[in-house]
């Protein structure tokens, strides 16, 4: 495992596309803006710690989110809601010590930017110093305007978060949003409030695909889809969900590309197994 800086000279090579290509420096936010002029499609993974960011940066995923999605997925809360400052900035300076290409994204969680753009910047500038991610998510357009001004004033890539926003589960539920002409018409004020702001991206999560698609057409900056159609300069998952730990019913939108679960529950049971027979450890196993 590297421990590298995210903020290092934009100098070096990220190779040929986002995807894939080994690199000799960090991925930056410039080079997602590049992508989406080459018409480049990117995928982007959650990650929680420094193992598995690592997969993910050898792998060659351009972009990992240290989701607030750690709550339910890895911290075992119900929602995202009480995730702290504190579990993000831990968390997050552990994927970003897990990789070496990969631009890391903190979220910003429930509680740290509401109150306004000096709180937001706050939590912002420890992310970026404490844990050295490289951007900072935000939900929010035209009502987090003030907070992504701000915080991209002082030096920090922003990436916003519209459609279905988890921190507002208590106000809006878990549901497609921007249904109907003038909740349509708020996503895209929404989104144009984002990027005239300076957000580097967009996450858009739970709506429509034609809606997302009209978003997509109308930005110069990248969005990522979430359950928005195929539209998206990017997608993003759950890893979690993507590679099957999660147990229970997942939304419609995630596809399943492994089933660690059932993996990892098997393996456990191999090795008690093992231990409860008496086959394990053996002589290879053993010292003298
Ligand atoms: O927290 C998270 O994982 C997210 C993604 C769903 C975009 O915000």
């Amino acid at each position: 495992m590297t421990h590298a800086v995210s903020h290092a000279p934009e100098q070096g090579k990220v190779g040929p596309t986002l995807y894939g290509g080994k690199g000799t420096r960090r991925i930056t936010v410039r080079d997602l803006t590049q992508a989406k002029e080459r018409g480049e499609k990117w995928p982007m993974l959650t990650a929680y710690d420094a193992m598995t960011a690592s997969v993910f940066d050898e792998a060659g995923i351009p972009v990992i989110l240290v989701g607030d999605s750690m709550g339910n997925c890895h911290l075992g809360y119900d929602t995202t809601v009480p995730v702290t400052m504190d579990e993000m900035t831990l968390l997050s300076a552990a994927v970003v010590r897990g990789t070496s290409r990969a631009l890391v994204v903190g979220d910003l969680p429930f509680g740290s930017y509401q109150e306004g753009p000096v709180q937001a910047l706050r939590s912002a500038t420890r992310l970026v110093k404490e844990a050295g991610v490289g951007a900072v998510k935000l939900e929010g357009g035209e009502r987090s305007l003030a907070q992504t001004e701000l915080i991209v004033q002082s030096g920090i890539p922003v990436m916003s978060h519209l459609g279905l926003t988890p921190q507002s589960v208590n106000a809006m539920g878990y549901r497609v949003q921007g249904r109907g002409d003038e909740a349509a018409h708020q996503l895209l004020r929404d989104a144009k409030a984002a990027q005239d702001a300076g957000a580097f991206a967009v996450v858009l999560e739970l709506v429509p695909a034609e809606l997302a698609a009209e978003v997509t057409r109308s930005l110069h900056i990248p969005t990522v889809g979430i359950g928005a159609g195929s539209e998206c300069d990017a997608q993003v998952l759950v890893w979690t969900d993507a590679l099957g730990l999660t147990s229970g019913k997942l939304p419609r939108f995630v596809k399943k590309y492994a089933e660690l679960r059932q993996v990892m529950g098997e393996a456990a049971r191999a090795f008690a197994e093992d231990v409860v027979g008496g086959t394990f450890p053996q002589e290879e196993h053993s010292f003298h």
